[in-house]
């Protein structure tokens, strides 16, 4: 039997296939490379020396997902492909909401057809909004600011009404907070093309000297030093917590949405001394205006995946500095 893993060429995904290979599994990778590369399989093979089977196919594409369960016995899916980019969510939401929501349909039919009934989703913290106050609890109210959001809040709701409509199936949707870092290969990473919005992507940027100074959104927001607080997650941690999800969905059925954060909240100012410290180099930063959209302060009560699951956070915000640095200096 084997685990299919959509999207497993990106970031979180690569990082999930490796330990899922170091975990003695067998995994069919699914990837359109719409924001990958296919140097992340290759990668991932040289990092755990064991091979897996690749399609490259868009989710869309029906026919070519169906044929994917011809040709393997597939038992679970952790599904991770689904385009991530807030702002551009904003500017093409058909295109968000036809990758995201039409694949993700698409996707739980033919697992249906084939009878295989077990998915672990990529869901986000974005789902609580902005009127809740940290930290997040899962029973906590959901709401969505943006097209993406709304992507990841609807297949939420596809995915509960399944679990209500066949007891059969299992759907464990994690709820991530912020993952960075990179695995200690140095060889796997996040490298997003052009200039990055995300945080740490950027201040990498700044740190080998691709780019000038950072732009901190805000600083006069109610936090300790007035920018924003997020819960930074090391994605070799957020790797884990899929397996251990998974096995979560072997054991029991119904649909369960589970934060994966470490419940600490560090601010801007506190990421950029991080990385000067891991990198050894200045991060200039200037301090500009907050970002539409965003909140003040976002971390997890990160009590249920341990309760559940049996899982927390290891890796601190030093290692993630550093492994975000030694990715980013190795491949420049
Ligand atoms: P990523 O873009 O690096 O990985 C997504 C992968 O899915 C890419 O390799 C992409 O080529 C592939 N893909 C996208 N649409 C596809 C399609 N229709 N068919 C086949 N492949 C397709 O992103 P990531 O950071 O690894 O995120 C993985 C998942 O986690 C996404 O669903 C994202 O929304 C979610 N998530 C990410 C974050 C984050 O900060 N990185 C936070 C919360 C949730
Ligand atoms: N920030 C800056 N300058 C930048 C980029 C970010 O000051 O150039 C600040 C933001 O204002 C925020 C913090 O750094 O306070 C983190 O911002 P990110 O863009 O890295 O992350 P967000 O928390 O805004 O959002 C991310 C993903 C979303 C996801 C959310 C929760 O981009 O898709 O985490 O998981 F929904």
């Amino acid at each position: 039997m084997s685990i299919l893993v959509t999207g497993g060429a990106g970031y979180i995904g690569s990082h999930t296939c490796v330990e899922l290979l170091e975990a003695g599994k067998d995994i069919v990778i699914v990837d359109n490379f719409v924001n990958s590369k296919p140097e992340a399989l290759e990668r991932i093979k040289a990092i755990t020396k064991k091979d897996f089977k690749f399609y490259e196919a868009d989710l869309i594409d029906r026919e070519a997902i169906e044929k994917i369960f011809a040709e393997n016995e597939i038992d679970a899916v952790i599904h991770f492909a689904g385009l991530k980019a807030v702002g551009e969510s904003v500017s093409i939401p058909l295109r968000y909401y036809h990758n995201n929501i039409t694949g993700t349909l698409i996707l739980c039919e033919v697992m249906a057809k084939y009878g295989c009934k077990r998915m672990v989703f990529s869901s986000s913290a974005t789902v609580y909004g902005m009127s809740n106050i940290p930290p997040y609890n899962e029973t906590m109210p959901t709401s969505a600011t943006n097209p993406y959001g709304r992507t990841k809040l609807m297949i939420e709701e596809i995915l509960k009404d399944l679990c209500i409509s066949d007891s059969e199936w299992s759907t464990v949707m994690l709820r991530y907070f912020n993952p960075i870092g990179a695995h200690k290969s140095g060889l796997i990473g996040e490298s997003p093309n052009g200039i990055p919005n995300n945080l740490l992507p950027y201040v990498a940027m700044v740190a080998n000297g691709k780019l000038k100074h950072l732009n901190v959104y805000g600083d006069d927001y109610e936090t300790p030093d007035g920018t924003g607080v997020r819960d930074y997650i090391h994605v070799v941690d957020l790797a884990k917590g899929h397996l251990k999800a998974l096995n979560y969905a072997y054991n029991n059925t119904g649909a369960k949405a589970v934060n994966l954060g470490t419940g600490h909240g560090y601010s801007v100012l506190d990421v950029v001394k991080a990385y000067e410290k891991a990198s050894g180099k200045n991060v200039p930063y200037v301090i500009g205006p907050r970002r539409p959209g965003d909140v003040a302060a976002s971390f997890a009560d990160a009590s249920e995946a341990k309760r559940v699951f049996n899982w927390e956070a290891t890796l601190g915000i030093d290692e993630m500095c550093e492994d975000s640095w030694r990715f980013a200096s190795n491949n420049q």
